[in-house]
């Protein structure tokens, strides 16, 4: 979240605004006991599941999972950023918003203008590809088999082959050149003056997952180069920070719970048209931790499927370790020689496609695999080299159990003695960022534990219980991540002496945390404080208990691998560990 506007300042206009109030003034709500009731604006149904809560002052779907703070409200539905809902609900409240004429909300104002000027640029684009002059562009796309249907849904639209065609139509809707300029869409002449950058080419406009347009990825109808021409870094498109198709393949990959990855914008489109929906495009080369992240948003499971040749492969390899630093499970699908998604799946169907997804192979089987082929490691030089480069990757694995696993794979695959890949990968390793007695147990997102959860909807509920809990507990026993970020936060909150309610909890989190919070265990009504201490001091010790349990566990696994290494000064110092710790309990 923007940190522009003072924390106090933003939990005063929520705490006068009434959610139901609000959101009564878009759809309508029905009174369902403590709660109200509404079919989800967010996604279409039948029977209504999108709730009101006027005690916590929140919206959930249990439909879509949708939900947040009024904040959010607005700026889902009215598809406004954050400093717009600010500003909105603010006025509506009463509340003055510190005056600002910094260089941050200038900003801010300019791009909310070139998202403006973006949109109307696509619109322009769009309505091209439906006149006469477009033929060409429109017989092109068909002939590659995309749909209208598909068409529309991505707003793929035509820039004509004009020098000013787009000038021309945004200085008559009032649009200023540099704002053009700022926006990619225009390139300035070196005598002056300017002409349109995209020039008899489809256009594909880039969206992010809240529907704004980004930029653009610009093809030609033939085979002339460069093949494609996209936007330029503005200050709301960069390279590398968003993925093609992500706001449409959000709910499908959710739902699927893993994610395809391809390449170009038309590996995309045909597998997307066929119903194989969640999938998104890097836009060419390796992917960027960003992206990687943002896609952790949806998902844990990610299958890589680039084409097949040399300059996919690397690209695959590249991204491989990245994966692996941001503990994000991936396999790779390799397609016969000479295909890509887009082609493959005209070949042999999205079921084909399909079939290949889940055949994916291991990220350390395909990293092998390419490495066998291009390095015959019967020559002891190569297999050395093999060696390495499979360490570097094995090194990256934070959890120590699956690095063992691996190596205890790799030196079989290779008919290496185990004892030298370990000695070679003490002696090849960079200083690891998180060392070896501080590593963290893999927290898994999904089937949270219900006593964490339980825990954290007390505290929400019982302020009085954060206190309690905050000396006895640190947001590091919780074993979810999340959790233990909004339990962090929970605690700095009580620390200022503010109060920690579900609405202003959210100001501080990441968006895609405010669901777990909506998500809240059931506590039963008009239980007294004293019942729901009890509560609360059981999970705690369950969570304690949880804990150490984790640490022997890790303990143990660690006093393996120092044994086999035969490191015995680490040994000695675990095994110290490891009696402190049983002392302890
Ligand atoms: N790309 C780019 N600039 C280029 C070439 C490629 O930005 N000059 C990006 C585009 O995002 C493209 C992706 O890299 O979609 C993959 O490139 P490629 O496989 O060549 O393009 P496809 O989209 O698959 O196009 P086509 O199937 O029409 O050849
Ligand atoms: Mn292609």
């Amino acid at each position: 979240m923007p940190k522009l506007i003072p924390d106090n300042i933003l939990d005063d206009v929520l705490s006068r605004i009434d959610i139901v109030e609000l959101i009564s003034g878009y759809i309508p709500l029905k009174r369902t006991g403590r709660n109200f009731k509404a079919c989800c604006p967010f996604h279409h149904e039948k029977t209504p599941s999108f709730v009101v809560s006027p005690d916590r002052q929140i919206y959930n779907c249990f439909g879509c999972g949708e939900s947040g703070n009024a904040f959010k409200f607005l700026m889902r539905y009215e598809q406004m950023d954050f400093p717009e809902a600010v500003e909105v609900l603010a006025r509506k409240a009463g509340v003055v918003l510190p005056l600002n004429n910094s260089a941050d909300n200038k900003t801010q104002g300019v791009i909310t203008q070139l998202f403006k000027i973006n949109e109307m640029a696509a619109q322009f684009y769009s309505d091209n590809l439906q006149s006469r002059d477009a033929a060409g562009a429109k017989d092109y796309l068909l002939s590659r088999g995309i749909s209208w249907d598909v068409i529309k849904e991505l707003k793929i639209g035509f820039a004509f082959d004009k020098w000013d065609s787009l000038i021309n139509f945004l200085r008559a809707k009032g649009v200023d050149l540099n704002l053009m300029d700022e926006a990619g869409l225009i390139v300035a002449k070196d005598g002056g003056g300017y002409y349109d950058r995209f020039r008899n080419r489809i256009v594909f406009p880039i969206l992010d997952v809240k529907g704004r347009v980004l930029g653009f990825g610009c093809r030609v109808l033939d085979n002339s180069l460069p093949k494609y021409i996209n936007s330029p870094e503005t200050l709301v498109y960069t390279k590398g920070k968003n993925l093609y198709g992500l706001n449409l393949a959000r709910e499908a990959i959710r739902e699927n719970d893993f994610v395809s990855v391809v390449e170009g914008y038309m590996d995309f489109i045909l597998p997307f048209q066929s119903g194989f929906k969640n999938i998104v495009a890097s836009q060419g080369t390796a992917l960027t931790a960003e992206q990687v992240r943002l896609l952790k948003r949806y998902t844990n499971n990610v299958i890589m499927i680039y084409d097949s040749d040399s300059a996919g492969e690397l690209a695959t390899l590249r991204s491989l370790d990245i994966f692996i630093e941001e503990e994000v499970n991936v396999r790779v699908v390799s397609l016969p020689k000479g295909f890509d998604p887009d082609l493959f799946v005209r070949k042999a169907g999205v079921e084909g496609l399909r079939k290949e997804a889940n055949a994916a192979c291991d990220l350390f089987d395909y990293k092998l695999k390419v490495l066998s082929s291009r390095y015959d490691i019967k020559d002891a030089h190569n297999k050395v080299k093999v060696c390495a480069l499979m360490l570097e990757t094995i090194n990256k694995i934070k959890n120590a159990i699956l690095r063992a696993e691996y190596l205890k794979k790799l030196s079989l695959k290779l008919d290496v003695k185990e004892e030298a890949l370990l000695e070679e990968s003490k002696r090849s390793k960079s200083p690891r960022v998180i060392p070896p007695a501080q590593v963290i147990p893999k927290k898994k997102p999904l089937n949270i534990s219900p006593t964490e959860k339980l825990l954290m909807s007390l505290m929400l509920e019982e302020n009085s219980l954060i206190s309690r809990m905050r000396d006895n507990l640190s947001p590091n026993d919780f074993k979810d991540e999340r959790i233990c970020r909004i339990v962090s936060v929970m605690f700095n909150l009580v620390e200022q002496g503010r109060e920690v309610k579900p609405q202003i909890l959210m100001n501080h989190l990441e968006e895609d945390m405010s669901s777990l919070i909506c998500e809240q265990e059931f506590i039963p009504e008009g239980l007294s404080i004293e019942h729901k201490e009890r509560m609360a001091d059981d999970c705690l010790k369950r969570i304690k208990d949880e804990r150490l349990k984790v640490i022997r566990q890790r303990l143990h696994e660690e006093i393996k691998v120092a044994q086999n290494a035969g490191d015995e000064a680490r040994l000695n110092s675990l095994i110290e560990e490891f009696h402190s710790l049983i002392k302890k309990r």
